[in-house]
C-alpha cells in the first residue's frame, strides 16, 4: 500500500542522515521482505518469483551464490544458511572474481545473483556468462524491473524500498532473510522436518520486533554511539567471528572502513592465530561477534588470546561477558541459532554509522565510492 511504501521510503524526515534512517527502519523492511511469504500450514515459504516447479528444485545438488560487496557477504550468510537448513553445498564468492576465470558452470547447481541495485556490471556480467553456458540463475534483488532481476531466470524481490546511503544497510539484511526463505522452502521439498520449519518461521516472524528492541535499546543508553566515538580515534580495527559470526564481521568491518575512513579489517576468529594475532596490542582493538551458541567456548578462549596481549574487545553477544574477556559488550536479543547472524549484523552497522558521525565524515557520500558500480 501506499502508506506502507511511504515509511521505507526515500524520505529522510526527521533523521540526520539516510544511513541511520535506514538502519532504524529495519523492523519495517524485513517485516516486508517476509510479507505473505510464510506458509504456517505447511511450514515452508513460498517465493512465486523463483520460477522453479518443485521437481526443478529438487534436482538441484549446489547451490552458488554471486554478487559485490555487501551483497556477497550477504550472500555468505545465505549459503551457510542454505546448508544448514536444506543440507545442499553452497557457496558463495565475488562475481567479479567468478567471471574472470572462465567458470565450470554445472547443470546441477542452483545459481543465485545477489544485487541491492540490479545494476553492478560485474554481477550482470556473471549471470550472463552463466546464462552462456546453460546455467540456471535466480535474482536476490532490491529494485523492481532492474537490468540483473529481468535478466535472470527468476528470483525473490527483498522489498527493502529505496535505499538512499552508499553503505547497504537494510538490504543487507534483508537479503540475509531473502536466503532464509530460500533455504526454507529448499529445505522443506527436502528433508527439514516440519518441526525444524515451524521453528525457523517462528524465528523470521520474531527479527522485526528484536531488530526494534536494538534500535529503542541504543536511543536510550547510546552505549553504541559511545563505543564507536571510542573506536573512532584508533588507526585500525580489527573484526573477527566464527562460523555464521564470520560474514558479519566482514560486512562490519566493510561498513566500518567505508563510512569512517578508519582501517578495519576482518578474520575468522580461528585464523588469528595464523597471523593478525601478531598486531594485537592496546593499540588494535577487536570487535568480535560472540553469540551464545555451541561455539561460545572457542569464541571465549580467542578473546583469553586476545586478552594477554592486552587488546581492548568489544563484543557482540546475547549476554554480558565478564570484564576479563571484553572491555564493553553490546548485548542483543537471542533468536534462533541459523538466523542470530541478522539480529548481530545490526550493533555493526551502528558502531561505523557513529564513528563515522564522531569523525564528521560524510556519512551517505562517503569519498570514492558510488551506491551502484556499472563501470569496470
Ligand atoms: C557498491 C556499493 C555497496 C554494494 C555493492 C554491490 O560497492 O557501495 O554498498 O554492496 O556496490 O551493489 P549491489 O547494488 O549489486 O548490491
Amino acid at each position: 500500500s501506499t502508506i506502507d511504501w511511504d515509511v521505507v521510503g526515500a524520505e529522510i524526515g526527521d533523521h540526520a542522515h539516510y544511513l541511520v534512517k535506514e538502519i532504524e527502519e529495519q523492523p519495517r523492511t524485513v517485516e516486508r521482505t517476509l510479507r505473505g511469504r510464510l506458509d504456517e500450514r505447511f511450514q515452508t515459504a513460498h517465493l512465486g518469483g523463483l520460477n522453479l516447479s518443485i521437481r526443478e528444485a529438487r534436482e538441484f545438488r549446489r547451490v552458488k551464490i554471486l554478487g559485490c560487496g555487501s551483497a556477497a557477504y550477504a550472500g555468505e550468510l545465505g549459503a551457510q544458511l542454505i546448508e544448514d537448513l536444506a543440507r545442499m553445498p553452497a557457496t558463495a564468492e565475488s562475481a567479479s572474481e567468478f567471471r574472470y576465470r572462465n567458470p565450470v558452470v554445472e547443470p546441477d547447481t542452483l545459481y543465485v545473483a545477489v544485487s541491492q541495485s540490479g545494476e553492478t556490471v560485474d554481477t550482470l556480467a556473471a549471470v550472463q556468462e552463466l546464462q552462456r553456458k546453460g546455467g540456471r540463475v535466480i535474482g536476490v534483488v532490491n529494485v523492481v524491473g532492474s537490468t540483473i532481476a529481468r535478466q535472470c531466470d527468476g528470483g525473490i524481490y527483498i522489498h527493502a524500498g529505496p535505499e538512499m546511503s552508499v553503505a547497504a544497510t537494510k538490504s543487507f539484511t534483508s537479503t540475509v532473510v531473502a536466503f532464509a526463505l530460500l533455504a526454507l522452502h529448499l529445505g522443506r521439498i527436502r528433508d527439514l522436518s516440519p518441526t525444524e520449519g515451524r521453528r525457523i518461521i517462528a524465528g523470521l516472524a520474531a527479527l522485526p520486533g528484536q531488530i526494534a528492541e536494538i534500535v529503542e535499546q541504543e536511543k536510550r543508553t547510546g552505549w553504541i554511539a559511545e563505543t564507536a566515538a571510542e573506536l573512532a580515534q584508533r588507526h585500525s580495527v580489527l573484526f573477527i567471528g566464527r562460523r555464521r559470526g564470520c560474514p558479519v564481521a566482514r560486512e562490519g568491518a566493510q561498513k566500518f572502513k567505508e563510512v569512517s575512513y578508519v582501517h578495519a579489517e576482518a578474520y575468522a576468529s580461528a585464523e588469528l592465530k595464523h597471523g593478525p594475532l601478531a598486531l594485537v596490542n592496546p593499540e588494535l582493538p577487536t570487535v568480535a561477534v560472540v553469540p551464545d551458541d555451541d561455539l561460545l567456548d572457542k569464541n571465549t578462549s580467542t578473546l583469553a588470546e586476545i586478552r594477554a596481549r592486552r587488546g581492548p574487545v568489544v563484543a557482540v553477544a546475547h549476554r554480558e561477558l565478564p570484564t576479563d574477556l571484553a572491555d564493553r559488550t553490546i548485548v542483543i536479543p537471542r533468536n534462533e541459532p541459523e538466523l542470530d547472524s541478522i539480529l548481530l549484523s545490526v550493533p555493526l552497522q551502528l558502531l561505523a554509522y557513529h564513528a563515522a558521525v564522531a569523525l564528521e565524515r560524510d556519512v551517505d557520500r562517503p569519498r570514492n565510492l558510488a551506491k551502484s558500480v556499472t563501470v569496470e
